[in-house]
């Protein structure tokens, strides 16, 4: 092998592990640059005969051309797979389907919510919201239930900041406080400036109040929030048998059962007289046969009219204060209310 294809070979090689252009060009240089060594031997060339001349400087020129060849086929080579690695970075997949957003749906406690509210209107109830925050009055005091009553010991309350002393602010603990604040504004709109306990006309209130309400409470049935829906009809001739009457129907059209069977059972709470707590029987399927609890009730208390701004001696109506929550679960066979508000989305799909 002479001097020229040790150069040849030399340079095929450098360019062969080249793995960048970069790296490339300054292989390129070490052959063909101003001080490569092919131009070397070409400055040599200077001190040789003429005839030496002819031969060397054409063995020469074959040299150069063979490190030109393998640099342009190392040149290609580079650039090709550059587009390769581009294009396969790029690749679209357009046979992949397309993105799509997940399905949502309704929380199943919120589609009991809206039945609630479909079916208590379809009957002529408005729907009333208030705050979370309570004050003692709306939430106790004003409810029949002051400061020193034994059933204030019924709720385990969660007090917040603000408020005086004897009367802490609160997370509400019942739906009830609506009934008050919805019935002064009513009372309001028709009373007029004349003070006093109204005795005049209006026409009836009719609502339901749906919210979130709170209490000191953790386990399989009861959560630290939890719903209720506060229902209040007062007007000058409304009696028992309406509630009896009101509530029967809605529970038939709310579990879609002619024949469920309710019981108006004696309880007490402070804010309504008489009071009943209301159970229902399904006559069929795998709760049939047993008393289930659903919602308290009554005649509003007097002292509670009162506090609505009212003369108990002209309005008088009932209320009723009943659990989404249970409602839901009775409804789609769910034993545990914690599953309602842990979020899974495996258990919440399936009311899709
Ligand atoms: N507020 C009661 C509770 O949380 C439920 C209740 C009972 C509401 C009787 C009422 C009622 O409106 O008349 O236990």
């Amino acid at each position: 092998m002479n001097d020229l294809d040790t150069i040849v070979s030399s340079a095929q090689a450098a360019f062969a592990q080249a793995p960048t252009p970069a790296e490339l060009e300054n292989a390129k240089a070490r052959y063909l640059g101003k001080t490569g060594q092919i131009t070397e031997l070409m400055k040599g060339m200077a001190a040789l005969s003429v005839e030496d001349k002819k031969t060397r400087g054409a063995a020469i020129n074959l040299a150069k051309q063979a490190i030109e060849a393998a640099l342009n086929a190392r040149r290609q080579a580079l650039a090709d797979a550059e587009l390769q690695a581009q294009l396969q970075a790029e690749a679209l997949d357009v046979t992949l389907p397309g993105r799509q957003r997940g399905q949502g749906g309704l929380h199943p406690v919120s589609r009991t919510l809206e039945r609630i509210e479909q079916i208590f209107g379809s009957m002529g109830f408005d729907v009333a919201q208030g705050p979370e925050i309570e004050t003692d009055w709306f939430n106790f005091t004003a409810l029949n239930t002051p400061q020193d009553h034994p059933a204030r010991s019924m709720h385990d309350t969660f007090y917040v900041e603000g408020g005086s002393a004897e009367a802490p602010n609160l997370l509400r603990t019942h739906t009830s406080p609506m009934q008050i604040r919805h019935a002064v504004q009513h009372v309001k709109r028709y009373a007029g400036n004349a003070g006093g306990l109204f005795a005049g006309d209006m026409p009836e209130i009719r609502v339901i109040a749906p919210g979130r309400t709170y209490r000191v409470d953790s386990d399989a049935t009861h959560s630290p929030m939890f719903h209720q829906c506060e229902g209040l009809w007062i007007g000058t001739e409304v009696s028992f048998k309406d509630l009896k009457f009101v509530f029967t129907d809605f529970c038939r059209t709310f579990f879609e059962d002619e024949n469920l069977v309710l019981r108006f059972r004696p309880s007490f709470f402070p804010f309504t007289e008489p009071s009943a707590e209301i159970d229902i029987q399904f006559t069929s399927g795998p709760l049939a046969g047993r008393w289930l609890e659903v919602a308290g009730s009554g005649q509003v208390h007097p002292n509670v009219v009162r506090n609505m701004g009212l003369d108990p001696e002209k309005y008088i109506g009932f209320a009723f204060g009943m659990g989404p929550d249970r409602l839901t679960m009775l409804r789609y066979g769910v034993n545990d209310l914690r599953l309602f508000f842990d979020g899974d989305v495996r258990f919440l799909s399936q009311f899709r």
